[in-house]
């Protein structure tokens, strides 16, 4: 393989060479589109930090069921906004709270779109935090049971998989027995293996409301220095039940995709996030950067870094280029 008996050049010189060699390929199929449902009527709230996307209310999805399932994306995952937030988040297994609702009138709307939930209880706790607060932290194992009410209920609204994605130490094993012992054990389990603390979350938290209101995420979250450790949280989650695991942020974490799915051979998701999302949209706006390309490439690199699921803002705007 030395120059000049061997010329790389050769097999990129038209695109259809190139399409002959191409090693990854994106597809519609790997899309997940994250949507925030809030409660109320009528309501289709701008979320500023991030272009094209909205707070809606539960009677605004009939609408955006038909047009995700007509893009051909898969799946949705849910997060809600309650009216009502309180020390212990109660709200998160209302069975008539904004998500519970949005998996019927979705399921109504667009019976093969695969509805998945967010399980966690920041959204519902007026803390902000993922749990239960004990002595300025978030108590573990008093969390669990409110994590499992919490999935207990989305499952019975109709999710068709429940996702953790709150950190606590032992949650996927008490979320299964939940679902198992309440005859759920056919809803599979997508966990947020390995979650970071991240910057990244910073427009998400706008949109869902759940900027913790004193301290941060870090005894919760990983640490983003951290490889070792997120072999043994995913293999934590995969022996407490996990069917998925799931790399959270993306494009920062490109190598804990690939070691995760090197190792563990488990189907492998990726959570590509509000802040890689809208940094991508800032610089497109400002005309530093092609916004469909940079878009595009940033999504082959988690599919080319070993993510089988890409959980995206861009799930919508990718489905129309993929579709051309
Ligand atoms: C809930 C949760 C968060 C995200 C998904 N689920 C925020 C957080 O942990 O603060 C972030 C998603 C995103 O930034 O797009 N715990």
């Amino acid at each position: 393989m030395n120059f000049p008996a061997y010329r790389p050049r050769r097999l990129r010189n038209s695109e259809t060479m190139r399409r002959l060699v191409r090693e990854t390929t994106l597809t519609t199929d790997d899309l997940i589109l994250p949507l925030f449902i809030t409660y109320g009527k009528d309501k289709k709230i701008e979320i500023k930090s991030m272009p094209g996307h909205y707070q809606l209310s539960v009677d605004k999805l009939e609408a955006e069921a038909k047009e995700i399932a007509s893009l051909g994306i898969p799946g949705v995952i849910l997060f809600g906004i309650p009216e009502h937030k309180d020390e212990v988040g109660s709200s998160a297994f209302d069975a008539d709270g904004p998500v519970q609702s949005a998996i019927k009138a979705i399921k109504d709307a667009a019976p093969d779109i695969m509805v998945m939930t967010d399980v966690c209880m920041c959204e519902y706790t007026s803390h902000g935090h993922c749990g239960i607060i004990k002595n300025q932290d978030v108590d573990n194992d008093s969390t669990l049971e409110l994590l499992a009410r919490e999935a207990l209920s989305h499952a019975e609204a109709g999710a068709d998989l429940v996702a953790p994605s709150d950190m606590m130490d032992g949650r996927v094993g008490a979320i299964r027995t939940a679902l198992d012992t309440s005859g759920f054990d056919h809803i599979p389990l997508m966990s947020y293996a390995a979650k970071y603390s991240s910057a990244f979350y910073g427009p998400f938290r706008d949109a869902a409301e759940s900027v913790p209101q004193f301290g941060d995420r870090r005894t919760y979250q990983m640490d983003p220095a951290n490889t070792n450790e997120a072999m043994r949280e995913v293999a934590l989650d995969i022996e407490e039940g996990a069917d998925i695991v799931m790399v959270k942020p993306a494009l920062p974490y490109l190598d804990i995709i690939r070691r995760i799915k090197e190792q563990f051979e488990y189907p492998t998701a990726a959570y590509n996030v509000s802040g890689e999302f809208s940094m991508l949209k800032a610089a497109e706006a400002k005309g530093w950067m092609d916004g469909e390309r940079s878009m595009m490439e940033s999504l082959l690199s988690i599919k080319r870094a070993g993510a089988d699921i890409i959980i995206t803002y861009f799930s919508k705007e990718a489905a129309r280029v993929l579709g051309r």
